[in-house]
């Protein structure tokens, strides 16, 4: 592996603006430029909104990137970004930019997968430790992976509707909380609240979360109906651990069908309190990334590319 590279790295797979600049596998600055409080006023993502946000911001997110790591555009000798999946429009400003970037710069682009990216991000500054199960939990994404390798990562479940985080917001919008309503049920989480039951699911079966975003949505809307008290503290809390709890149970599921005892999380709800105490508490091998590289960042575009070795 060459070392003593500088990399530029883009993400604009949703709705976060973010230019990192890495040295090898070191994060020498990541710029995040955030637009939910844009969104807020929409109660959620707006792909024409974030698109045009991604084209107003990248130019500034790269100065500052610049900046504050002390580099010179010139000394760049790669570039990478997000080029699946995620908003087609918001992966497009990325892409157009990194080319014509790479172009004017006369230096190799490379398409760097999101999801692959919040896998190793746990391991961002250092080396990584194969193989591990990963699970992603975003605001579109709820998977487990195998990870042999940073080229070798297999699917073994995903959900099959709606993402963790995802549920997390709607029924965060529900109880009233601004958008994204995952990190306010977080604050307000009291576990001696969490008193409501729901089902659990089958361990066999994929996620799924349009079932419980649905009952707990229909509890809320019968209550406000009805006039009658609304504890948004207990229903949040009751909705948090049985979404976390059942992300775990599929976690140590595999982790005993595979014999892999490394553990790893990543995506926005990986930020999650109560699911970083509990995989610090049931598994011993653990790895859970820094709260600014669990939601989206190019840190980690950045350094899989480092480590893909592109
Ligand atoms: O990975 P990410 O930044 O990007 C998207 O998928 O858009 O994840 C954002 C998601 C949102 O759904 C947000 O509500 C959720 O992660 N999230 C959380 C927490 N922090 C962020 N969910 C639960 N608890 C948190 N502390």
């Amino acid at each position: 592996m060459q070392k003593n590279k500088y990399i530029l790295a883009i993400e604009t797979s949703c709705d976060d603006t973010s230019i990192a600049i890495l040295k090898d596998n070191k994060v020498l600055s990541c710029v995040v430029k955030n637009n939910s409080k844009a969104l807020n006023e929409f109660g959620g993502i707006v792909p024409e909104i974030v698109s045009r946000f991604h084209a107003e911001n990248i130019i500034e997110a790269t100065e500052d990137a610049l900046n504050e790591s002390n580099i010179n555009i010139k000394q760049i000798s790669k570039i990478c970004y997000t080029s699946e999946p995620g908003l087609v429009g918001s992966l497009f400003v990325g892409k157009i930019f990194a080319e014509t970037l790479g172009l004017s710069l006369n230096v190799p682009v490379y398409k760097i997968n999101h999801i692959h990216g919040h896998i190793l991000s746990p391991f961002i500054n250092s080396e990584p430790i194969f193989p591990f199960l990963s699970l992603i939990a975003s605001g579109k994404t709820t998977s487990i992976y195998l990870v042999n390798s940073p080229i070798d990562i297999v699917e073994l479940t995903k959900t099959v509707d709606d993402a963790v985080g995802e549920t997390f917001d709607k029924i965060g919008k529900a109880l009233g909380y601004p958008y994204p309503g995952g990190p306010w049920i977080d604050k307000n989480f009291d576990i001696n609240k969490a008193v409501l039951k729901f089902s659990n699911q089958k361990i066999e079966n994929n996620f799924s979360f349009s079932g419980i975003k649905n009952k707990v949505i229909t509890l809320i809307n019968n209550k406000k109906q009805k006039n009658e008290n609304l504890d948004i503290v207990e229903i949040g809390s009751s909705f948090m651990k049985w979404a976390i709890d059942t992300l775990i149970s599929k976690l140590s599921y595999y982790s005993k069908k595979f014999g892999c005892k490394t553990i790893c999380i990543g995506g926005g709800v990986a930020s999650n309190s109560y699911f970083k105490s509990e995989i610090k508490k049931i598994f011993d091998n653990s790895f859970i990334p820094e709260k600014k590289y669990a939601t989206d960042n190019a840190a980690m575009i950045g350094y899989l590319c480092y480590l893909i070795n592109l």
